[in-house]
């Protein structure tokens, strides 16, 4: 939700902000913008769209200078206009912003600065961070952007150029992700790593109610109270390659491509020597008696597959829960609860909020998440962290699988603490996971296979994901994939429900795509798909295929052998290639789905 970037030191600042913006444009692609240092002003240049249109209008110009700051925005307060966007000026033109972030009490705020005579110029709650600033301006920046601080409620991540403080970049935070990077050719703020990592792997991770004041070689951090504060410089492990696209088409592509890596990857990190082992370890499950898992999105559809891992094999009470519901819901909860959030980016609003609200009222948390330093994975009691490198793509597909390679290996270890289940049965379902690599390796060298049948679907309206117990959760993850990058409409349901409403939807040549891996349940899956063939859908059938039953209303992709349990980490490739290839067929920007962001920071 919003990228931003911040650059000072001894080289011309634009290029080094455009070429950081594209590597934040995940996070928002309405309009972009820019403001350097100029002579004796503050050069801003801004468009509406995506950041190609801000770079064809800064063609010819000649924005230059050694500090600057830059913005991708996802709008919230205002359309996606050019003077929404950011950098926001004060009407002095003395302080510019830019604010990753919603501030709550904008429209006090602003009503306040109104009835002083200052003119604004958009509708967004961030313009009145700048028009606040040169308010109190009180000739130190510093000074002045902890005032401004303040005095704003919500959530920010800020950076700050002052015309009357030529030197130097503020940037600060609250409840939104900043880091600084420090470089030889300079300093930078960043949202994320991929935007600095080609100049630097070694960064600070900014915490709540901190400031940062950067020069071109220091950097000094402060609290809110205006005191000095240490902080630990970190070396970021991810390379740049992984931050590229590497040839492929989408990022998407090349994240699912991925996954065999990134799997093992996670595995070797959480089997063998490592934090993550450690930190299973040392999880005491004689405390618990309920687990919940609370998450967003494809994280949540992660928390359903580990529902039903961990209560087959440890009989142990799991709920599931949306966390944007879980933290309004007054959730029962205690020092008894295990509660597992999931997150890739650890920055997820409603997931920190429920994370938050499980620790006020007690419970051990337990966070899964993919980027280090972020604040899930800081303000959990305990974290395991998948290695699934920098995910760029808005939808989730690496980040999704290692999701689930840790529900299992954490299902495993609870099991083997609570003796529900035998070594023997421990060992042979490690081992299935570890063999996971190779055999997602397997599928992905069929793309073609799975590219045939989503060619199929470029005309469907509706498309429909059927499966029981794991295989529903994977429906889950399935349906959402599609709509979210195809902009197909697409529903999950599990199998048995369909005849209790939904079936009345089926029609002549609707799309059905039914997951079925158990054996046990395959006849009972295998009577949905007929009721709806009967009505006229046509199936396409992902697991445990019928021999020789395929027809021109059946089609069949059959999975590599695997227990249930472990399926939905195959067949989750398939859905994953479906969607993409479906929305590859209709030619559309799978990288950057329309009115999404990645990491969606606001509630
Ligand atoms: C879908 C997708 C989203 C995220 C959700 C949570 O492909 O990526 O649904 O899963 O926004 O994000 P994180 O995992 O960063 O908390």
């Amino acid at each position: 939700m919003c990228g931003i970037i911040g650059y000072i030191g001894n080289q011309n600042a634009t290029p080094l902000i455009l070429e950081g913006l594209k590597k934040l444009e995940y996070r928002g692609y309405d309009s972009a913008g820019i403001a350097v240092f100029g002579d004796n002003s503050i050069d801003i240049v801004k468009q509406k769209g995506n950041l190609s249109a801000l770079e064809s209008r800064l063609e010819g110009m000649h924005l230059e200078g050694q500090i600057g700051i830059g913005h991708t925005r996802w709008a919230t307060h205002g359309e996606p206009s050019e003077a929404n966007s950011h950098p926001h000026l004060g009407g002095k033109e003395r302080i510019a912003i830019v604010h990753n972030g919603i501030i709550e009490n904008y429209r006090q705020l602003t009503e306040q600065l109104e009835s002083k005579g200052i003119t604004f110029t958009s509708e967004t709650d961030s313009e009145t961070i700048a028009q606040l600033a040169e308010y109190y301006y009180d000739g130190d920046i510093v000074s002045t952007s902890i005032k401004v601080a303040n005095r704003l409620e919500g959530s920010y991540a800020l950076g700050i150029l002052s015309l009357d403080d030529p030197d130097m970049l503020v940037a600060l935070r609250k409840d939104n992700p900043l880091i600084i990077g420090i470089s030889d050719i300079g300093n930078f703020i960043a949202s994320d790593v991929p935007a600095i990592l080609k100049h630097t792997n070694q960064v600070y991770y900014m915490e709540d109610k901190e400031i940062a004041v950067l020069k071109g070689d220091s950097v000094e951090f402060f609290n809110f109270d205006g005191e000095p504060i240490q902080k630990e410089l970190e070396t970021i492990t991810w390379s740049l390659d992984s931050a590229e696209k590497g040839g492929h088409p989408h990022f998407m592509f090349k994240e699912i491509m991925e996954q065999p890596q990134a799997l093992e990857d996670t595995i070797q990190s959480t089997l063998y020597d490592s934090e993550n082992k450690r930190v299973l370890e040392s999880l005491d499950f004689s405390n618990f008696n309920k687990v919940v898992i609370t998450a967003c999105g494809s994280a949540y559809n992660a928390g359903v597959v580990g529902k039903y891992v961990i209560e087959r094999l440890c009989r142990v009470t799991v709920e599931v829960e949306l966390a944007s519901e879980f933290r309004y819901k007054d959730p029962i909860v205690d020092d008894k609860t295990l509660v597992i959030l999931i997150s890739q980016s650890g920055e997820t609003a409603d997931t920190i909020a429920a994370m938050r609200e499980a620790k006020t009222r007690g419970a051990y948390t337990l966070s899964i998440v993919n980027v280090v330093g972020s604040t899930i994975s800081k303000e959990a009691d305990a974290c395991l962290f998948t290695a699934a490198g920098p995910e760029i793509a808005v939808a989730t597909t690496k980040a999704f699988s290692t999701q689930l390679v840790l529900l299992y290996l954490l299902a495993f270890q609870l099991a083997e603490k609570l003796g529900s289940q035998t070594p023997e049965v421990l060992s042979e379902l490690r081992s299935e996971v570890a063999a996971l690599p190779g055999k997602v390796q397997e599928i992905l060298d069929q793309v073609d296979t799975v590219q045939k049948y989503a060619a199929s679907c470029v005309n469907c309206k509706s498309i429909f994901f059927i499966g029981r117990n794991i295989d529903y959760a994977i429906a889950l993850e399935g349906s959402l994939k599609l709509k979210e990058i195809s902009y197909i409409h697409s529903e999950a349901y599990a199998a048995g429900e369909l005849k209790h409403g939904t079936i009345s939807l089926i029609e002549d040549d609707t799309l059905v795509v039914a997951i079925s891996t158990s054996q046990k349940l395959f006849d009972k899956t295998m009577s949905n798909v007929e009721q709806v063939i009967s009505r006229g859908a046509k199936v396409l059938l992902i697991g445990n295929c019928p021999c020789g039953n395929t027809s021109d209303k059946l089609s069949c992709i059959a999975l590599p052998q695997c227990s249930e349990l472990i399926s939905p980490s195959l067949s989750v490739i398939i859905l994953q290639l479906f969607g993409y290839y479906a929305a590859a067929n209709k030619g559309l920007d799978i990288d950057k789905p329309r009115n999404l962001a990645k990491s969606v920071t606001v509630e």
